[in-house]
């Protein structure tokens, strides 16, 4: 996530990457992650609209070399309309 936020997106990280704000929502378009989602994520998944079972919480995801060929969607407030 902090990748990401450097790069793309300020106002990522209400919850400075706990899973309980879901401003860090992706949806992951190709590609997979052998990490499993932890409850907290699950539960605040369950809150966004948009949620989808391709969703993940960026700052959920472990920085390593599964991401080198993952291709993911960032979820913003446009996604919504
Ligand atoms: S930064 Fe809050 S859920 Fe990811």
């Amino acid at each position: 996530m902090e990748l990401l936020f450097d790069k793309y997106l300020e106002e990522w990280g209400d919850c400075k990457g706990r899973a309980w704000c879901g401003t860090c929502h992706i949806q992951i378009l190709k590609g997979t992650l052998s990490s499993k989602m932890l409850r907290d994520e699950k539960q605040t998944l369950c809150r966004l609209e948009v949620a989808s079972p391709q969703s993940r919480l960026a700052c959920q995801i472990p920085v390593n070399a599964e991401l080198h060929n993952l291709v993911f969607k960032i979820i913003t407030d446009n996604d919504f309309g």
